[in-house]
């Protein structure tokens, strides 16, 4: 079953991939750790929709992480202006810093962890898109995937733990950077919060909530 889930989700990514500027070409090569940890601290609380212009201004002024770390903060502030959160944006100037001076990114999602700005969401999904490991990556199209497609009935929050373990049981040892793509992609396109274009889905035979005839049900938010 979990083979299964993975190898039909990866069938659909190659061809309905999104095209998004911090992505690697097609063809295996891995991204460039800077681009996707810029892209991930932009896209926390931010749709790619409104992100997109912010990353091609600040990888055209500042293209590598050592570039960022020279300049000065009123400078990344002002460009940052309008993106909303802005101790992301702080956060981003002190983590281009040490990274800097580190002489690079850390691969380890353990390590990833322990710079400014970076939660479990965020060096997970380095970890597993710019450097490979088999890191655990959900966001919250990922939580939806998942609820649905193991019919979690537990409400949010306390489902999360729940649903991490489902994501970690369908995480393959390899491509774990692709599959976290792929089932955001899933959940930003066909198994959406207000749509599920079922028939349009890879996992749609695996789905315990399509079985269920409600999808939409899922995940059950508890109440206020
Ligand atoms: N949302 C956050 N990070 C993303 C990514 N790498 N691909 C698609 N959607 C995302």
């Amino acid at each position: 079953m979990t083979a299964t889930i993975s190898s039909r989700l990866f069938d659909w990514y190659n061809d309905h991939a999104r095209d998004l500027p911090w992505r690697a070409p097609p063809g295996g090569s891995r991204p460039d750790p800077y681009r996707v940890w810029l892209s991930e601290v932009m896209l926390q609380q931010t749709t790619v929709a409104a992100v997109a212009p912010y990353f091609a201004k600040f990888t055209d002024v500042w293209p590598t992480v050592e570039a960022l770390a020279a300049a000065p903060e009123e400078d990344v502030m002002a460009a940052w202006a309008g993106l909303g959160y802005y101790s992301r944006a702080r956060n981003l100037v002190k983590c281009a810093r040490t990274v800097a001076e580190m002489g690079g990114f850390p691969q380890a999602e353990a390590e990833l962890k322990k710079l400014p700005g970076l939660g479990d969401y965020t060096a997970a999904a380095v970890a597993a898109i710019a450097f490979g490991e088999r890191a655990v990556v959900v966001d919250a199209n990922v939580e939806r995937v998942v609820a649905r497609l193991f019919a979690i009935e537990e409400p949010l929050p306390a489902a999360r733990k729940a649903i991490r373990s489902r994501a970690d049981e369908i995480t393959p040892d390899n491509r774990a950077g692709d599959f976290a793509q792929a089932m955001m992609d899933l959940g930003a396109t066909i198994c959406t919060a207000r749509d599920a274009r079922c028939l349009l889905c890879p996992l749609h035979t695996e789905c315990e909530a399509r079985k269920s005839g409600d999808p939409l049900r899922l995940p059950v938010k508890a109440p206020k």
